[in-house]
Order: structure tokens, then C-alpha cells, then sequence
């Protein structure tokens, strides 16, 4: 189905028309990567970062929060136990920390995948040649999201980083072969329903493979903590259209989703997304990985969370899968 950015902000922007919008990206999901969930186990294994993005709680500028670094032997142990628990996908997700280098990375990289898995990396903006090493040493995937494509948005949102180096990252990973995902923050202060547009456009564009989509929540010790939280309904919309018009990407059920509306994941399940990442990170750290607050947490025991998840999952019709969950490929 194609849509032209005017039909999307159209879209976007009347509400009368949600519960067809929303019925249409479950029949696609349906049609082009089926009824099966894929469950990614995230380990968040870093909160240090080098960042001053206005809206992220793990900025530098943050110092009420406290700050913790696995160890890459407690990464790998971690991942060997998530494996040991059924995850076909290990997500290893950071701050910005300079402390995992190519070198350590690539360790940590070898020793997981030793076990039966895939790997996804959200590490930050690297050079190409960490990429490279990354993907060589067994990385299959890698998440950056855009955040926003408003380029003077973004500007403002992240100061000292650069629009053109984050695409850059992008071109880069697909170029090396990775899986790649991206997304956006939807109800950052000053962003139009017409970027929002523009960013499905250019997931489209830049041929993204995972397309995770957020509202933004407002943090209480960030430069944005008087503005006003995303609106759940308009992420919703715009993971939907996007569903609708990438067709055969996974997108995950956000856990910011849940934090805004308590059924959050189950309601995006059936709105276009297919993948759910629950935390398989000892509470003991996670509590501190403090990106927005409330970020919601259902998973202080692996096993445990896995089950009610599972059953969750179940109780609207829908399977677990047991592969590692790569991008299904277009019949046509
Ligand atoms: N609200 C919602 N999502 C946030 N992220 C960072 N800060 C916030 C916030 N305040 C998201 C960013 C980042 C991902 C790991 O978390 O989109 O890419």
C-alpha cells in the first residue's frame, strides 16, 4: 500500500477513522509475518553515557542517577542464562560508554555467540570500522533509532551530536549486512504530525528492517521535564501506519508504550507489532537504567516474566515463535 506523505499526516490527524487504521495493520501483520511473537531478551548492561540528549534520563548532565557497567564475564552470563530460558535473541543495550571498546565488544560479541542465538546490538553511534568488527565477530543486528527526521528537532534535542552522523550509522550497518532498526520519539515539545510523516517515509526509505516506535516521557531531571508526555494513541497510530506501509518489518510492542497505558504492549501487539523485548537484566541494575521514569517493570525473574508474558501473548490468539526472528523475507 502506498501512501503519500499528505494522505499520512492526514491520517495522522483525524481520529474518526482509528479503529479501521488499527484493523488494517493487524490483517498485515497477519498477512506478511504472521501471528508468531518473537521475544527478544534485553540486557541493559551500561547507564554510563557520553550524551546530552534533552529528553533521556541517562545523560551525562544527570548526576541523581546512579551509575553501574557490567562486567563483560556478568554480560555473558546473563545472555548464557536468557539463552537457557528460551531466548532465540539476545539484545546487549547501553549508554554511550567508551569503556566497551572494539576490543571488549568484540569479546563479549564471540563469547554469546557461543550460545544458540542472535545477536542485536543498541550500542550508540560508532565508526564504520567498529561496525565491521562487530558484524565479524557475529553481531547479526544493530538498533539506532533516528529519534526524529526533523532536522532542527533533532538538532535541538541532541546537542553536540549531528543529524547527518546518525543517518550516516544507518547507511553504514545496512552496507555491512546487519539487520538494522531504527524508529522515533512521537510527542517531542515542537514535533509536527508532519515529521512524524516523514519519519515512516524514511524508515521506508532507508529500508529499516526493525522499526521501534515510543512516546516520549517526560523526565523529571532532564531539560524536559515541564513538557507534556507523548500521547499513547498517536504512537499507536504511528507504529499502525507503519505496519502498513513497510509491511514485512518486525516492530516491537515498546515497553514506553506500557509505561503510558498499563495494557499498552498487548494493545500494540495488535496494532501492527510483532516483537516483544522483555528485560532479562538483574533488577539490581535495570532499576537504574532510568531512561524515563516508571519505565515499566515486569520482569524481575527471567523465567517467571517469561511465563506471564507467554501466556499474555496467548490469550489474544497469538504464538510464541521458536526461530530467531530475522526479517521475513516478500513473497512477491
Ligand atoms: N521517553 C521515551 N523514550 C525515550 N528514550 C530515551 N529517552 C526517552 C524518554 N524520555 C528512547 C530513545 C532511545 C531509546 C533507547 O529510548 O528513543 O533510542
Amino acid at each position: 500500500m502506498e501512501f503519500s506523505k499528505n494522505e499520512i499526516v492526514d491520517i495522522l490527524k483525524d481520529d474518526s477513522q482509528n479503529n479501521w487504521l488499527f484493523s488494517l495493520a493487524d490483517r498485515v501483520r497477519k498477512e506478511y509475518v504472521g501471528d508468531e511473537v518473537h521475544l527478544r531478551g534485553l540486557i541493559e548492561f551500561s547507564n554510563i553515557c557520553r550524551c546530552t540528549c534533552k529528553y533521556c534520563g541517562l545523560r551525562c548532565a544527570n548526576k541523581s542517577v546512579k551509575r553501574y557497567r557490567m562486567s563483560p564475564d556478568n554480560i555473558i552470563n546473563t545472555a548464557k542464562n536468557a539463552c537457557n530460558a528460551g531466548y532465540k535473541t539476545i539484545v546487549l543495550q547501553s549508554g554511550e560508554d567508551s569503556f566497551f571498546s572494539k576490543e571488549v565488544m568484540c569479546n563479549i560479541i564471540s563469547e554469546i555467540k557461543k550460545f544458540d542465538t542472535a545477536l542485536t546490538l543498541s550500542i550508540g553511534e560508532r565508526s564504520f570500522e567498529d561496525y565491521k568488527f562487530f558484524k565479524q565477530s557475529g553481531a547479526d543486528r544493530y538498533l539506532i533509532r533516528i529519534e526524529t527526521t526533523d532536522r532542527n528537532l533533532y538538532e535541538k534535542m541532541h546537542p553536540s551530536m549531528s543529524f547527518d552522523n546518525r543517518v550516516r550509522c544507518l547507511k553504514d550497518l545496512k552496507t555491512l549486512g546487519y539487520e538494522a532498526g531504527t524508529g522515533c520519539l512521537v510527542g517531542l515539545p515542537e514535533q509536527t504530525v508532519e515529521s512524524l510523516a516523514g519519519d515512516i517515509l524514511f524508515f521506508k526509505e532507508i529500508d529499516a528492517d526493525m522499526i521501534g516506535i515510543g512516546p516520549f516521557i517526560s523526565h523529571p531531571q532532564t531539560p524536559l521535564k515541564d513538557s507534556l508526555n507523548g500521547d499513547f494513541t498517536l504512537a499507536l497510530k504511528v507504529m499502525a501506519l507503519t505496519r502498513i506501509i513497510l509491511k514485512n518489518v518486525n516492530i516491537p510492542a515498546t515497553t514506553a508504550m506500557e509505561t503510558l497505558n498499563p495494557e499498552g504492549r498487548l494493545i500494540a501487539l495488535q496494532c501492527g507489532a510483532n516483537v516483544i523485548m522483555p528485560n532479562v537484566t538483574s533488577s539490581v541494575y535495570s532499576e537504574n537504567y532510568d531512561i524515563y521514569p516508571n519505565k515499566a517493570h515486569l520482569d524481575e525473574d527471567i523465567i517467571n516474566s517469561r511465563q506471564i508474558i507467554e501466556g499474555k501473548i496467548k490469550s489474544i490468539g497469538r504464538t510464541i515463535s521458536k526461530d530467531y526472528g530475522f526479517k521475513r523475507k516478500l513473497n512477491n
